[in-house]
């Protein structure tokens, strides 16, 4: 056994330790147990163009892009030929659902609220005659396919269905004005020409993993917001450090917003970038509040805002920053939380998130690891080094990052922290410059070069606490197919279900570990990745080691967004970007799904469903 997972177990003392240490032979019963759990038909891996769950279980679709949302008197039904204005689409689902929770409205969760991001967009998916030509409509448009729905759903005796109108219905999107709040709000390069306060912003986009807060707000994450900030080439010569590092480069853009809505044209206002990068605190029991930037949780690409509780009653944010050798974060309020999650503790908490010590984590070899704090004047966060005040240190969280030497990870994505253990995992999707000329060599928590298929890497904070500096860590499992020669693939048990390339991740309230794929489009069915098929859920049970395959997704898509209701009895997943096209010159996306049959017969369109067992059981049996 590896030091690191040896110091993991022994500090840890769970019953995935006793199992672990001890072998596969004694898994321990848990306590929060019910059915034959992982019971369910394992679903073999596949490349059909299809969604395939166990045969015991059902799924229902519930809310494809360009379904209205429910708002009264703008329904504007979907077309199917992309023709929708971009003032339909900002009252319709949006493109590329990710991350999603379910906040019931009954004490039997038979009525809730669905929130959930809209990562991106598919231009050429988006508007019938694609983007060859540019114009002021289309950018408003994709800007509006991008954001968070707030839809209203309830169970009825042939499933589960969408309420339409609802009082609680809402698009956010990338041009719904919101407030910035916290350290960095008002200061010098948070200012634009549009908003010389610095405290107000348009729109929230590039919205990928989520968390939600102990008082029952919703928390998107804003991730890979500098592929629409651009401008010409020639601009890009006198960048800084900080430009460089966050990507927003001019001539690199991914689409051309900055022609036509001039606060993406990086030469003309280099603060608007900084705008963006946030975690964004949403209220979806009132309509017309107005969303938050918490400038408090520091500034990076930034891919989950998971959030728990310290042993004292302050919030603990988890985050990751989902690129290449970035770092994976922690936010300790400095007040406590206000138990509940009625309007009154909602109000009594919206300070907690503008307050607090953010840390950058690093993995030391034999399984121990540090929080290093991110606070102006300390650790060599000053102005010798480049961070004039606080706000700095949050805007560019990355540099500060350097400084204080956190470990540089294999692209963090979700983070999910167990229910009773408080267990701490984060998805590592993959890395292939890993130990390439002139980049980090493997270490410890980033063991393989070359890491085509990533891992899922776990913590337990030293006294179980998650405001502790310290922590034990070890790996879950390196991701690949073992039969690979040199994968380096290791799974927690001897028959666990193999995948590759892991991100969304979720725990239910029966700790079972929910895991989706998102390997890339242009790799499915390619021969390092052929073994492992298209993109799935599995569901792993850490107190036994057990992991099983529960769906495959269609052709292109992948996997991401998962929440189990309280009663266990639903599971809602989101299908995203089905069709990704391949490498492979064609300019037919590679699936039609949901609507169309052959490929090329409707438009691939991203959605969530809800699935159940056709005996109503829990889920994950
Ligand atoms: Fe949007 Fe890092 O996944
Ligand atoms: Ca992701
Ligand atoms: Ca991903
Ligand atoms: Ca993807």
């Amino acid at each position: 056994m590896p030091l690191d997972r040896r110091h993991f177990l022994l500090q840890s003392g769970s019953a995935a330790a006793v199992v672990a240490l001890f072998g596969q032979g004694c898994a321990l019963p848990s306590a929060a147990r019910s059915g034959n759990t992982l019971g369910f038909t394992g679903v073999p891996v596949s490349l059909r163009d299809a969604v395939v769950v166990p045969p015991e279980y059902e799924w229902q679709l519930l809310y494809p892009w360009g379904t209205p949302t429910g708002i009264a008197g703008q329904m504007p039904a979907f077309a199917p030929d992309g023709s929708n204005s971009a003032a339909d689409q900002a009252v319709q689902a949006g493109m590329h659902h990710d991350g999603m929770h379910f906040f019931a409205l009954d004490s039997r969760g038979e009525r809730g609220l669905l929130v959930m991001n809209h990562e991106y967009t598919d231009e050429q998916l988006l508007h019938t005659d694609g983007v060859k030509a540019w114009t002021a409509d289309k950018v408003r448009k994709s800007l509006h396919a991008m954001g968070v729905s707030v839809i209203e759903i309830r169970r009825t005796p042939t499933g589960w269905q969408q309420v339409q109108p609802s009082p609680f219905a809402r698009r956010i999107h990338g041009n719904t004005p919101m407030r910035i709040a916290g350290p960095a709000a008002g200061t010098a390069l948070m200012r634009t020409a549009a908003n010389p306060a610095g405290d107000q912003v348009f729109g929230t986009f590039a919205n990928c993993a989520m968390g939600v807060t102990p008082w029952g707000t919703y928390l998107t994450c804003e991730e890979n917001f500098h592929g629409y900030f651009g401008g010409p080439k020639e601009a890009a010569k006198d960048l800084t450090d900080a430009q460089r590092r966050y990507g927003t480069v001019p001539g690199t853009q991914w689409v051309e917003y900055w022609r036509f809505d001039e606060r993406f044209d990086l030469g003309r206002h280099p603060n608007e970038p900084h705008r963006f990068g946030w975690v964004v605190e949403i209220d979806p029991f009132d309509p017309a509040s107005t969303p938050v930037k918490r400038t408090a949780l520091g500034r990076k690409r930034q891919e989950s805002a998971t959030c728990t509780t310290s042993k004292d009653g302050r919030v603990v944010v988890y985050m990751g920053d989902d690129a290449r050798f970035e770092y994976i974060y922690k936010f300790v309020s400095r007040e406590k939380v206000r138990p509940g999650t009625d309007a009154g503790a909602r109000a009594a908490n919206r300070h907690l998130l503008d307050d607090g010590t953010l840390y950058v984590a690093r993995y030391d070899a034999g399984g121990r690891g540090r929080w290093l704090e991110l606070t102006h004047g300390r650790n060599g966060l000053d102005a010798a080094n480049g961070f004039a005040d606080a706000a700095e240190v949050l805007i560019h969280a990355r540099l500060a990052g350097d400084i204080v030497g956190g470990t540089k990870m294999d692209r963090p994505e979700w983070i999910a922290v167990h229910p009773t253990s408080g267990e701490v995992y984060v998805t590592l999707t993959n890395n292939s410059q890993r130990g390439d000329p002139g980049k980090p060599a493997p270490d410890a928590a980033n063991p393989r070069a070359d890491n085509l298929f990533g891992g899922i890497l776990r913590w337990r904070e030293d006294g179980g606490d998650a405001a502790s500096t310290g922590f034990a860590w070890d790996h879950f499992t390196l991701a690949g197919d073992p039969a690979q020669p040199g994968s380096g693939a290791r799974y927690p048990s001897a028959d666990a279900d193999m995948f590759g390339s892991p991100d969304g991740l979720h725990f239910d309230s029966g700790g079972l570990l929910w895991i989706q794929t998102d390997m890339s489009g242009q790799v499915i069915g390619k021969p390092a990745y052929a073994s492992l098929g298209n993109n799935q859920m599995l569901c792993a049970d850490p107190a036994t080691g057990r992991i099983k395959r529960f769906l495959t997704g269609p052709n292109g898509s992948e996997i991401t967004g998962c929440v189990v209701t309280p009663d266990r009895r639903t599971l809602f997943v989101n299908i995203q970007h089905p069709g990704e096209a391949r490498d492979d010159g064609s300019a037919t996306h590679n699936s039609a799904w949901p609507d169309g049959t052959a490929p090329g017969s409707a438009r691939p369109r991203s959605a969530t469903l809800a699935i159940r067992r056709r005996d109503g059981g829990i889920v994950g049996t």
